[in-house]
């Protein structure tokens, strides 16, 4: 899993199959256990992501990283982190449909918006959205809400998850 999941890698930090290449400083691949029963799935780097090679890293992310750990999941410890796209879009516009279709392939899945809270299965994997974490930065009021999706998430790894929650005290 390792190996094929570096492979990959390898080949996404080439990748020039879309103009999203020409502007990015780093392709922003994903972080986090590569065996992880959960996958947070953002839109597509940022700034400070392009910058770094790492999603969802600056205030964002310290944000995103609190309310994992409020349900006992990290990126270091059990839990998968990638975009949608993984060059960033200038000035942060959203991804165009050709560019979203030219790296589609490098996520498993395609992940259609739904109401945050709301689980639903695909092929046999199960889905929820939630709050972006800038958009809980610009609309705080919505944390609680935030919060409410993390726990359903927790009774969800309870409910089917084999191994996310090894180790940790519950
Ligand atoms: N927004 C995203 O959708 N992904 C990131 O990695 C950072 C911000």
């Amino acid at each position: 899993m390792e190996n094929r999941m570096e492979q990959l890698r390898e080949e996404c930090l080439q990748c020039q199959k879309c103009p999203l290449a020409a502007t990015r400083h780093h392709v922003v691949f994903g972080t986090g256990k590569t065996d992880a029963e959960v996958v947070f799935v953002g839109e597509g780097p940022g700034e400070n992501e392009d910058l770094q090679g790492e999603p969802f890293v600056g205030r964002g992310g310290a944000l995103l990283d609190k309310y994992l750990e409020a349900v006992d999941l990290s990126r270091e410890r059990n839990i998968y982190i990638a975009n949608i796209v993984k060059c960033r879009p200038p000035q942060n516009r959203d991804p165009k449909p050709e560019e979203t279709a030219c790296c589609i392939g490098y996520l498993s899945r395609q992940l259609v918006t739904r109401q945050h809270g709301e689980w639903f299965n695909k092929d046999g994997v199960w889905y929820m959205g939630t709050f972006h974490p800038a958009a809980l930065l610009r609309n705080p009021h919505n944390k609680p809400d935030a919060f409410e999706d993390m726990l359903a998430l927790q009774s969800k790894i309870r409910e089917i998850c084999t191994h996310t929650y090894d180790g940790t005290e519950l």
